[in-house]
Order: C-alpha cells, then structure tokens, then sequence
C-alpha cells in the first residue's frame, strides 16, 4: 500500500512527511485521513514529545485536492461530507497537546497554509509561498478563515483570504505566519535542531506549557490564568 504520509522517528521526534510528491501534495481524502491518524496516534503516544511535519518533493502542501473538482456540480450530500470532513481535520489540527514544528518550503496553500500555521513554530524556507486561493476559486473560505483570523488578527487575515494574493516568506514572518526564515536547502534540518532542543526539556512541562498556550488563546487573561492554575496543580497532583 502506498502511503500518503511517511513516518519516521528520532528518538522522542516523531517526522511525519506529506507524501503526494507529484501532486505538490495536494490533500486528497486519504491523505487526510492518514495524517488525522497518524496526529492522533502521535499526539497519545508518550514516547513521542514533538511532531515536525513536513512536505516530500518541491512543496510543503498544495491544498486541497482540487482533481475532482470538474465541470459537474457535486451533490449536496458529497459537498456536506467533504466539508464536514475538512472542519474534523481543521479542529483536530488545534486540539493536539503534543508541540509541533513545520518545515515548509515551496507551496503551503490553502488548507496546506493552515496545516503549516496550526503547528507551534513554522519553519520555512526562503522559497516558501503562503496563500489561500479559496475565493479565487469561487469558494468560502470556510474552513481556513478560523483558525487564521485567531492567528494573525481580521485585517491581515482579510487580505489574505480575500484578496488572494500569495505572500513569500518575509510577508509571512511580517504577519505572524512563521517563525524563522532559513536557505531552503536547510528547512528540514533546522525544523529537527528546534524540535531537539524542545525535546530535550521535560516533556510533562512541555506539553502542558502548549495546552496552557492553545487554550489561552480562546480565554479572557482571567480564565487562562484560572487554567494555568489548573494545569499547575493537576500536574503536582500526579507526581
Ligand atoms: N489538487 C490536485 N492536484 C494538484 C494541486 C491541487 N490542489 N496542486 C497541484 N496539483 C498537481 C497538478 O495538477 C500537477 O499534476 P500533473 O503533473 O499530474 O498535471 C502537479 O500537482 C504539479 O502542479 P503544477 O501546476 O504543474 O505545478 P506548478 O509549479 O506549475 O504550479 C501551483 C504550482 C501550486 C501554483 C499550481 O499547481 C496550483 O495553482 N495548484 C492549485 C492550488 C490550489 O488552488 N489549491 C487549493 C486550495 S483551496
């Protein structure tokens, strides 16, 4: 069975690579449904203390599948499963505890963007371009509006998904998008020295500091701070 993503681990760093080359990686179905596994999977297994995800070929991740999108309009039963099963994949990307790095280079559009932005630090390379082109192509931009608008703010994220413009790196790092900026060549290595140094750190604290960062972000400064409380004695608890 060809696999849509790779896996492989480095001690507690579990890489799991998008594995649809010759699409740039497009998000097909099974890939998806592969990665959601293999998220879920990583983000319960103890052994594993950081995720770095990144893209095999020249992208980091072209999108959606747009291949069945042809002349025939889908019914509306395809077009609510297919959204359904987008907002699960979206929700899940920002429900894991488990820390996680990308190393995008080439294309993350789309739902590839959201993927890259919904991990904890982005990596990426000088080449990389960011972009949601859902508008362009007659779409909402349903299911990548959320979780952007909560990330870089409503006018950065309106001119993104509205003007549909794609953005290089340095307009990426200018609105929050990504962390750090490296020679594309280096992308993969750099993305595993951050994702060592993290797991090199007790991995309790780290993982319940991203719970306390995750949920914070949803919380009035009042509420989080009742949170990290919480987080904080629960952790005392079980020792
Ligand atoms: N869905 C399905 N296939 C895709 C794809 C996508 N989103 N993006 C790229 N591919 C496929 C191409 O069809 C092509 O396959 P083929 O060789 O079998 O014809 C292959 O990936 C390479 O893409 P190509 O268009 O030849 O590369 P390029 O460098 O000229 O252009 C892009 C790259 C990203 C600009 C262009 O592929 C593109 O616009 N893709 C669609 C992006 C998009 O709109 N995503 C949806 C977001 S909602």
């Amino acid at each position: 069975m060809t696999h849509t993503v790779s896996i492989r681990n480095d001690g507690a760093i579990r890489f799991m690579t998008l594995n649809r080359p010759d699409k740039l990686n497009a998000m097909n179905t099974a890939l998806v449904d592969e990665l959601s596994a293999q998220l879920v999977e990583a983000d319960r297994d103890p052994g594993v203390a950081v995720m770095v995800i990144s893209g095999a070929g020249r992208a980091f991740c072209a999108g959606a599948d747009l291949s069945g999108h042809g002349d025939t309009p889908p019914a509306s039963r395809d077009i609510a499963a297919s959204v359904n099963h987008a907002i699960a994949f979206y929700k899940l990307l920002v429900s894991l505890d488990t820390p996680m790095v990308a190393a995008v280079h080439g294309y993350a559009l789309g739902g590839g963007c959201n993927l890259a932005i919904a991990c904890d630090m982005v990596i990426a390379a000088d080449n990389a371009i960011f972009g949601y082109p859902e508008v362009k192509l007659g779409m909402a931009a349903a299911g990548v509006a959320p979780p952007l608008v909560h990330q870089i703010g409503r006018k950065a994220a309106f001119e993104l998904l509205v003007l549909c413009e794609n953005i290089g790196a340095e307009q990426a790092k200018a609105f929050g998008m990504i962390n750090r900026i490296v020679a594309a060549d280096d992308v993969l290595n750099q993305a595993t020295e951050v994702a060592r140094q993290l797991a090199a750190f007790n991995h309790d604290a780290l993982w319940q500091t991203k719970q306390i960062i995750r949920r914070s972000a949803d919380l009035s400064v009042t509420s989080a701070l009742d949170l990290g409380r919480d987080v904080a004695l629960a952790a005392q608890m079980y020792k």
